[in-house]
């Protein structure tokens, strides 16, 4: 018998007649060791009682949004957070047409619209309503949006009408419980894939630095989007405003030599993604007092090259399995990306053209080209986050055969 001990599900009890079959999920649930918290649509207390749904689950049953104490004790955006999956049962017509449409008019379609946990339903009603084509086109909008069914299953119902349209059996619910709850193993589960991102500071005196535009927010979507995939995620930015992605381990640097440093002491790696708008040069000198303002003479620069820490990664003897840089361009994007590839050994270059109105540095949203020894891949215009996410998929799909190698 597979253990829920630690899952917690919250259970969202729709309108029908078919919440009585609720009692015996709930007993279900309680059998495996899950908690389980329950929310009664307004319907469904014409159908089962919050006494009988507390007695079962040992916990308070929530009935109303605007509850004080509910607020107080746990608010409906925690209630729906806290568990681990939400479950829909019975899923009216109607409630599944507000969660289709996004509705939030009472405590179980607010609870579902707040959540980021993954729901199931399990669908109740009428033949007819079930096949109407607006249920239907709810059903498909509520697929897209990642929402899980069981059911519904054929047979007599309450209304002597025969077809699909019964909920499924506590026991069928259970099972497609069990397998949503169970641990998955992703596609970079395992696997270490480290970032740049962000803008490096080459400083010229104690005050004063060269750098350029870069926010970081490609580098970070791209470090956000391995961790959802399952990888061990470092981080190494130059200085930036933003959050760190949860889950990611972030290295922060300054200058390109302090990148170069803690990128070579990160291999050996998977995957490297080179996204950090690294100076090409700094001052041969860093000034140790803040430079004077002499009459007339304007200070001269000694400027020297960086090391480029792609190439230095990609040609070094820890090279990852996968390795990616950006290329940032303001004309002839892909011919000079191609030329990038080969100049840095990389096995791909996702080029930007970042030429001024292009919106690239700093904004939400980038056109690029995959750049490869296959050949040139144009991306349409997307967020920085579904950008990625594309690319994280790739690369994932990337180190399949060094896998099989491997074995
Ligand atoms: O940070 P955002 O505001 O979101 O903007 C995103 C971005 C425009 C910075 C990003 O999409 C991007 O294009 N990053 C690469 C910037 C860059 O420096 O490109 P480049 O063509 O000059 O360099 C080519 C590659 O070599 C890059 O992978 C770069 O990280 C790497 N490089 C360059 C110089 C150097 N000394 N060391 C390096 O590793």
């Amino acid at each position: 018998m597979t253990s829920l001990a630690g899952k917690s599900v919250l259970l969202i009890i729709g309108g029908g007649i078919a919440a009585y079959k609720t009692h015996e999920l709930v007993r279900l649930l309680k059998t495996r060791g899950a908690a389980v918290r329950i929310i009664l649509s307004k319907a469904a207390e014409q159908f089962v009682t919050p006494l009988s749904l507390a007695s079962l689950s040992g916990e308070k049953v929530y009935t109303s949004l605007f509850s004080l104490t509910d607020e107080v004790e746990m608010g409906h955006i925690q209630l729906s957070r806290a568990a681990d999956l939400l479950i829909v049962a019975p899923a009216t017509a109607d409630l599944m047409a507000k969660m289709a449409n996004g509705l939030a008019d009472d405590l179980a379609s607010t609870a579902l619209l707040a959540t980021d946990k993954r729901v199931l339903i399990a669908p109740a009603m009428n033949v007819r309503m079930w096949q109407h084509p607006a249920t239907q086109r709810n059903v498909e909008a509520l697929r897209r949006d990642g929402v899980s069914l069981v059911g519904p299953d054929d047979g007599e119902m309450a209304c002597g009408e025969f077809g699909p349209g019964r909920m499924a059996e506590p026991n069928e619910i259970l099972a497609a419980i069990i397998n949503l709850l169970k641990p998955r193993s992703q596609p970079l589960t395992g696997k270490k894939v480290v970032i740049t991102a962000g803008p490096t500071r080459e400083p010229i005196d104690p005050v004063r630095f060269i750098s350029n535009h870069s926010s970081g927010k490609q580098g970070y979507a791209i470090a956000k989007a391995a961790v959802e995939l399952g990888a061990e995620t470092i981080l190494i930015s130059g200085p930036v405003s933003l959050p760190i992605p949860s889950g990611v381990q972030l290295m922060p640097v300054e200058t390109a030599q302090e990148m170069l440093e803690i990128c070579e002491g990160e291999m050996p790696a998977d995957i490297a993604i080179f996204t950090a708008a690294v100076a090409d040069w700094r001052v041969a000198s860093e000034a140790p007092q803040k430079l004077k303002k002499t009459s007339g003479a304007a200070p001269s620069l000694t400027l020297t090259e960086n090391p480029d820490i792609l190439a230095t990664i990609s040609h070094g003897a820890k090279r990852p399995h996968v390795v990616v840089g950006f290329a940032a361009e303001t004309g002839n994007v892909t011919e000079h990306a191609a030329q990038k590839l080969k100049k840095k050994g990389c096995d791909l270059i996702v080029a930007n053209d970042v030429s001024a109105g292009s919106g690239v540095f700093g904004g939400e949203r980038n056109t690029v080209h995959l750049v490869s020894a296959a050949g040139v891949e144009d991306w349409p215009q997307m967020s920085k986050d579904e950008v990625a996410r594309k690319l994280m998929e790739r690369l994932a799909q990337m180190l399949v055969p060094q896998n099989k190698a491997a074995e």
